[in-house]
């Protein structure tokens, strides 16, 4: 069997020093925000390259919290992918705020930021744009959207943008001035989610919220514990939204190797490209290769997409057959979901983000995936497309 992720691989190598992190967080007593939290938040930030790290318990409350720092309202959009994850357009409505969606780019798979931009122009109808108060820009499976064109829209077009990093922590991006900058250090705000899958993962929920604005930072703290800076003190309506100590504690241990788990990541979806090269796939299928000299891409998810819809049927029955893990991120877009109905959207209106609903297929992908098994992947979806 080859999974399409596999949490106790890595769990094997760390577990000593695992157990021990919770160990002693326990017998400490101090179980909510100690100096595991703190000082994770410190490690982050520096990591990425801003001011301030906020800890919180998922990447959909920071989100959300985002949104009520941003303070979206009624009748407020926030634009954002059909082509995600629901929590990425799903904090607006929480806000009270409305999603609306710019299509993707086919190949990239991100939002189109030419729509976009044409879009916050007002060159575009759909979307009033004296309404848009956010954007939410997703770099989805972990490959890094233009970060020069997102800080033009938050700059020089005046709409703040929320960076959302749940799939590309330690994703990076070369910046016209020939400097190097991750995503998540332009936004106004932006977002990580350790779901145990993610490049960085907890074992449980966890998150966190990163901006370099100050007063916002001070905010989002609050926010996050009850809108109350002072115990028992409540200035706005918060959450209940913070870091775990334990999370925080094996977060720690595990974010000394995310640089180089991306960089196995990387060598992963290199060898799939060269692998598949090989086996004469390109006439059948695209797929996401590494950027060069920098890590445009960190490789969350390995997604490719087949140039016939009835060719991913036919690779699906054979990794069923040969016990191969395979996901569709994701099979229905948002714009389609019941949950946004009452948006008014309809079938056809985001053409690129259907077709990759229909075509794309996440392969299996992780640091410790071995290179047999790479091989055997491959192998398996060229005998599925033969003939
Ligand atoms: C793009 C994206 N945004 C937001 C989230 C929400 O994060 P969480 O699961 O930690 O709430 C996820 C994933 O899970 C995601 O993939």
């Amino acid at each position: 069997m080859i999974p399409l992720f596999d949490l106790t691989r890595q769990y094997l190598k760390l577990r000593g020093e695992i157990l021990d992190a919770i160990d002693k967080v326990v017998s400490s007593g101090r179980v909510i925000l100690g100096k595991n939290v703190s000082e994770f938040e410190r490690e982050i930030a520096d990591f990425i390259g801003v001011r301030c790290a906020i800890g919180v318990s998922s990447g959909t409350d920071a989100l959300i919290l985002a949104m009520k720092a941003l303070n979206v309202k009624q009748g407020d959009v926030v634009v954002t992918t059909p082509y995600t994850f629901i929590a990425s357009a799903s904090c607006a409505t929480w806000a009270g705020g409305l999603p609306s969606f710019i299509d993707v780019d086919l190949r990239t798979m991100n939002i189109d930021l030419d729509r976009l931009e044409s879009v916050i122009k007002g060159e575009e109808g759909g979307i009033n744009p004296k309404r848009i108060k956010a954007v939410v820009a997703v770099h989805l499976f972990g490959r890094t959207l233009d970060l020069d064109r997102l800080n033009r829209i938050q700059e020089e077009l005046g709409i703040p943008v929320v960076e959302d990093v749940a799939q590309a922590m330690g994703a990076e991006w070369r910046m016209e001035d020939g400097s190097l900058k991750k995503a998540g250090s332009v936004g106004k705000i932006s977002i990580l989610s350790f779901f145990p899958t993610k490049n960085l993962g907890a074992y449980g929920d966890a998150g966190a919220i990163l901006t370099n604005d100050e007063e916002l930072c001070e905010r989002l703290r609050m926010l996050r514990a009850h809108g109350s800076r002072i115990k028992y003190e409540h200035e706005e309506l918060g959450m209940n939204a913070r870091l775990d100590e334990i999370q925080a504690a094996i977060l720690r241990i595990k974010f000394r190797h995310l640089e180089e788990w991306n960089e196995r990541r990387i060598e992963v979806a290199r060898k799939y490209g060269e692998l598949f090269k090989e086996a004469g796939l390109d006439e059948k299928m695209e797929w996401p290769e590494p950027v060069d000299g920098f890590k445009g891409h960190v490789f969350h998810q390995f997604v490719v997409r087949f140039k016939e819809a009835n060719f991913r049927e036919r690779v699906i029955e054979a990794f069923k057959k040969r016990e191969i893990g395979y996901a569709i991120y994701y099979p229905k877009p948002l714009h389609l979901q019941k949950v946004f109905e009452y948006l008014g959207y309809k079938e056809g209106d985001f053409p690129n983000a259907e077709e990759l609903s229909k075509t794309t297929l996440a392969l299996p992908i992780f640091p410790e995936i071995r290179d047999d098994e790479i091989e055997e992947v491959v192998n398996v979806i060229k005998n599925a497309l033969e003939g």
